[in-house]
């Protein structure tokens, strides 16, 4: 039976990217596959980035995966470290973006995420980052969440950012913070469809492509889960610390284990889980009321050994704040809730003081 490419392709299927669920092939770092004489393989792949270790392994079992397959002789995986070569129709736009990759001048990018969905993620990270705003200066944010962007709806901005002649995209102003979202370039009722290169590139030129010119600390909402789109996020930017956000419920909790094992795959430092939801204040002298079973977060934080930031209690006011563009933070200083906000961005700035 001749060898054929695709057997070769379909052994590297079954070579898994370290950490995740998803084979090399599908994570897009084959680049070339070449059968010479006597049945002697080359295969040629494309890290995103530098990285010994995870060269190591996944040379051993690609090697092993293509020496399994029938009629193999002899393989030598070449290994780069190099952006994965993207689809033709996005060269010229990544072929752009590699021209102009320079990181921004800022200091320190942290991360806000979570396991799961709907657990007050983007309220957090808008909140908090205006709590470090009233705190200091030269605080963005920055939504990363591509597929559901909360930024615009959650500030009150319906103002699109313009361009530079170098055609770097200036973000917009709120509150004293630069702010930059997908959702201030496209309509609301637009469904973007994002295929797996265009989210690195999407994330990477958010980045690049910004002209983050006051901002030394960027906060920045991730899309919700532990999957590629965080990791095409880190990738692309160095971040100086982590944030997890979870709301007391099992269901909950449990994600919050995959945002720290993302984390610390990624060598990011985690600053601490917060619990959003935690309890419902109730009037004068009554105890506040335990709806989801508060202090899960703080259990998770001590399980596994990270920084508890805080509580958030339920606040009707913070999800009106959220729908109408003024967050609690801004409308409410006084409130619990905002209270806890701001002790939040307190202990987030002093670890990231103590870690200069
Ligand atoms: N502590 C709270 N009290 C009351 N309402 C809250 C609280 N936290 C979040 N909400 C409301 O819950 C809803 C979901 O919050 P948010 O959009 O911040 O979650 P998310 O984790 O970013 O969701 P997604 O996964 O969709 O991005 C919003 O309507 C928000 O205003
Ligand atoms: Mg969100």
């Amino acid at each position: 039976m001749e060898l054929k490419e695709e057997n070769i392709r379909a052994a590297l299927k079954g070579v898994k990217y370290p950490g995740f669920t998803r084979d090399i092939v599908s994570f897009g770092i084959v680049k070339d596959i070449n059968i010479g004489e006597d049945a002697k393989v080359a295969v040629s792949l494309v890290l995103p980035k530098p990285d010994p270790e995870l060269e190591a392994q996944i040379r051993d079992s690609a090697t092993k995966a293509v020496l399994e397959t029938a009629g193999v002789n002899e393989v030598e995986v070449q290994i780069t470290a190099r952006p994965p070569k993207a689809p033709p129709e996005q060269d010229q736009a990544q072929a752009k973006a590699e021209k102009q990759a320079k990181l921004p001048d800022i200091k320190y990018y942290i991360a806000v995420a979570s396991g799961k969905g709907g657990v007050g993620k983007s309220t957090v990270a808008v909140n908090l980052a205006l709590a470090m705003a009233k705190k200091r200066d030269r605080i963005g944010l920055m939504d990363a969440d591509i597929w559901g962007p909360s930024l615009p709806t959650m500030l009150g901005t319906k103002d699109r950012p313009h361009a530079t002649e170098e055609n770097k995209i200036i973000p917009l102003k709120k509150h004293g913070m630069e702010l930059m979202s997908i959702g201030f370039l496209v309509n609301e009722d637009e469904t973007v469809i994002w295929r797996g290169p265009m989210v690195h590139g999407a994330i990477k030129q958010f980045i690049e492509d910004v002209e983050w010119k006051e901002t030394d600390y960027l906060v920045i909402d991730l899309p919700p889960g532990t999957g590629d789109a965080q990791l095409s996020l880190v990738q692309t930017a160095p971040l100086s610390g982590g944030v997890i956000v979870t709301t007391p419920q099992d269901v909950a909790l449990i994600d919050v284990r995959r945002g720290i094992q993302m984390f610390r795959k990624l060598n990011v430092p985690i600053l601490g889980i917060v619990e959003n939801m935690s309890y419902l204040e109730l009037p004068e002298g009554a105890e506040p009321l335990d709806i989801f079973g508060r202090g899960g977060g703080r259990r998770m934080a001590e399980k596994f050994e990270v920084p508890f930031l805080g509580e958030i209690p339920i606040d009707p006011r913070i999800r009106i704040g959220g729908d109408q563009g003024v967050p609690i933070v801004e409308s409410h200083p006084e409130s619990t809730a905002a209270k806890a906000f701001f002790e939040i961005a307190d202990s987030i700035l002093s670890s990231i003081d103590a870690g200069k």
